[in-house]
């Protein structure tokens, strides 16, 4: 048992816990250098990313980069990043929206980050009986670019039957109001899903299950300092401002699921078969 009563209460009452430290600092400088290294490699050749996302209309193309990243690590940029010729305006690291979506399986950095002793007891004692890790990814909310993420709960990203999905966010740099941290509903996870985004035919659609708007008034900030871990449910809501600080705010974040539930067919995110979703082992 790695939670005490009183974070477990907390979890099951809010939806979501704070555990400050939880990161060594040391680890925070390996993975930013990893990431660093990463974006040196996607800025020497950018591949199809930039061609993708040069222009602000949102393509077809940009759809399909999107479906078929769910067992890669590609780059994805911030609405903004280039101008109308189609040239990156920032340097690569302050264009970058986020890396997705499977680094804990592709990367070896990345890997043994996700899959500690730490970690694994953690998600044990949230009552996860299979746990799978679905999806990671480097979020760069970059100073004056990185753009706000509506209000949205993960589960209708990463549906299961029953809902198990919950979100591990790990701050690599202080998060505050001004450069766009976490805002959650607590408590707001005990409502079910407003909406469920999922594969149709060659496409997607967002079945509306609940018309309702969140309360935005009922949001709360979540600044923490780099190196705290915030667990979410998959229920709650949540939502980050704009970046409109001179500071960058880097954070990870991987999603795992139970594997007694079951994953539909028709969720955007699928692996290849070679390579199957894992644990912590
Ligand atoms: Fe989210």
């Amino acid at each position: 048992m790695s939670l005490s009563d009183e974070q477990l209460s907390a979890w099951q009452d809010n939806g979501y816990l704070v555990l400050p430290d939880f990161v060594r600092p040391d680890l925070i400088g390996v993975l930013t250098q990893r990431i660093a290294e990463m974006v040196e490699g996607f800025a020497r050749s950018p591949g199809e990313a930039t061609t993708v996302f040069s222009t602000t209309e949102k393509t077809h193309a940009q759809d399909e980069y999107f479906l078929t990243s769910g067992d890669l690590i590609r780059p994805f940029f911030e609405d903004g990043a280039f101008d109308d010729d189609g040239q990156l305006q920032v340097p690569m690291d302050r264009g970058l929206n986020k890396l997705g979506h499977a680094m804990h399986d592709l990367d070896p950095v990345f890997d043994r980050f996700s899959r500690t002793p730490e970690m694994s007891a953690l998600v044990s004692d949230l009552g996860f009986v299979d746990p799978l890790l679905l999806q990671s990814m480097v979020i760069f909310k970059p100073p004056h670019i990185g753009g706000e993420v509506i209000c949205h709960c993960d589960h209708s990203f990463l549906w299961t039957d029953p809902q198990t999905v919950a979100g591990f966010w790990f701050a690599l740099d202080n998060a505050t109001v001004e450069n766009g941290c976490l805002w959650v509903i607590p408590g707001g996870h005990r409502q079910p899903a407003r909406s469920r985004f999922r594969l149709d035919g060659a496409g997607t659609t967002t079945d509306v299950l609940d018309p309702v708007p969140y309360d935005m008034e009922a949001l709360i900030p979540v600044e923490v300092e780099a190196g705290t871990l915030i667990a979410f449910s998959g229920l709650l809501p949540h939502w980050s401002a704009r970046n409109t600080s001179d500071d960058p705010r880097l954070a990870y974040t991987l999603h795992v699921i139970d594997g007694t539930a079951d994953y539909p067919a028709d969720n955007w995110l699928q692996r290849r078969p070679d390579l199957p979703l894992r644990g912590f082992v």
